[in-house]
C-alpha cells in the first residue's frame, strides 16, 4: 500500500490504490460516488449497459482520469454479463476491494404520456423494478462479493433510498398536468426496502470473512426537477432542501473506507432527516 502525503492526512477514509467497483456508473449518481472515491484514492472500475450514453458528468471524469477509470459492460439483470464484467475487472485491475451496488431504475415524473392508474399498472413495470433493483443488486453481489470473501477483505455498499423507509409522498407530483395523476410506483420503496434487509443477510453471511455489507440511503438529489417539486419537497426535509452531490461523498467514502471498520449491516440514511418526521 502506497503511504503518500495525501493518504496520511486522510487518514483512515484513504482509499489509495483500491479497486472499486460502480454500478450503473453513467447515469445522475454514478459519476457522484465516482469522483469521491477518485478524490480519496481509488481506482475505478465503472460498469454499465453497453448501449447507456455516457452523462457529460461521465465523460469528464474518464477524459480526466483514463489511467484510474475503466468502463466495462455490464447489465445486472443478467448473470452471464456480470460474470464477464468481473472476468475483465479481475484481468485488467484485480479483485474488488470495494462494490457499489447504485444502478437502478425509477420512473421519472416527466414520464406524462406513459402513467397508469394503481389498479391499472403494468405487472411487467412492477417486476422490471425488482428484477433491476433488487435482483440485480443480489447477482452482482453474488459474483463480485463472493470473490472479496475469498479473499477476506471488502467493503459493499448498497445504494438503497429514503422510499426503503417511507412511503413517497404522491402530493409532491399533484401540480404535474395530465388526465392521470403521477404515481410514483409501489414497486420502488418496495424494492429498496429489500435491499436493506438484503444488505443485512450478506453482512452476517460475510462478517466472518472480512466482508461489511451497509446500505447509503440518498434523499431526493438536486437535479432538473421543477420548482414546485422542490418548493415542496424542501419544506419536508428538516435541513430544508434537497441533497447535493457533496452531500453524499462524505458518507460513501465513510463506509467504503476502514474509516467504518467496526459497521456492517447498518443503513446509512442521508436525508437531510426527512424520515426523521
Ligand atoms: N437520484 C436520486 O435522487 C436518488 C435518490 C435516492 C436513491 N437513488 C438511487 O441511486 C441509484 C442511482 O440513481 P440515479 O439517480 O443515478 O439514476 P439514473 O437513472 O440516473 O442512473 C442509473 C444508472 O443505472 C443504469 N442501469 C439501469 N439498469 C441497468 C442494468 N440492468 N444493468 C446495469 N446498469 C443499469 C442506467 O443505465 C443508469 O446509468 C439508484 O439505485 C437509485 O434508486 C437515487
Amino acid at each position: 500500500m502506497n503511504h503518500s502525503p495525501r493518504a496520511e492526512s486522510r487518514g483512515r477514509f484513504a482509499l489509495d490504490n483500491r479497486i472499486a467497483v460502480v454500478t450503473g456508473a453513467c447515469g445522475k449518481l454514478g459519476p457522484i460516488w465516482i469522483e469521491a472515491l477518485l478524490e480519496a484514492g481509488a481506482k475505478i472500475a465503472a460498469l454499465e449497459l453497453s448501449d447507456a450514453p455516457a452523462s457529460s458528468a461521465y465523460s469528464a471524469i474518464e477524459e480526466r482520469e483514463p489511467a484510474r477509470v475503466h468502463r466495462f459492460d455490464c447489465d445486472i439483470t443478467s448473470r452471464s454479463s456480470i460474470e464477464g464484467a468481473a472476468a475483465a475487472v479481475m484481468t485488467r485491475m484485480g479483485v474488488p476491494d470495494i462494490l457499489v451496488n447504485n444502478a437502478g431504475v425509477d420512473q421519472p415524473p416527466d414520464s406524462g404520456g406513459n402513467r397508469s392508474r394503481i389498479e391499472d399498472l403494468p405487472i411487467d413495470e412492477f417486476r422490471r423494478m425488482l428484477d433491476v433493483n433488487l435482483t440485480g443488486t443480489f447477482q452482482v453481489t453474488q459474483v463480485f462479493g463472493a470473490a472479496m470473501a475469498v479473499r477476506g477483505s471488502g467493503s459493499i455498499v448498497n445504494i438503497g433510498s429514503l422510499y426503503a423507509s417511507v412511503s413517497p409522498d404522491q402530493r409532491f407530483y399533484d401540480h404535474l398536468p395530465g388526465d392521470i395523476p403521477f404515481l410514483k410506483s409501489p414497486a420502488y420503496g418496495a424494492s429498496k426496502a429489500a435491499v436493506v434487509n438484503m444488505t443485512k443477510f450478506f453482512s452476517t453471511l460475510w462478517g466472518a470473512r472480512g466482508v461489511r455489507v451497509n446500505t447509503l440511503s440518498p434523499g431526493g438529489v438536486l437535479g432538473g426537477q421543477d420548482d414546485q417539486f422542490k418548493r415542496k419537497y424542501g419544506a419536508r426535509v428538516p435541513l430544508g432542501r434537497m441533497a447535493q452531490a457533496e452531500d453524499l461523498k462524505g458518507p460513501l467514502v465513510f463506509l467504503a473506507s476502514s474509516a467504518s471498520s467496526y459497521v456492517t449491516g447498518h443503513e446509512l440514511r442521508v436525508d437531510g432527516g426527512f424520515t426523521a418526521w
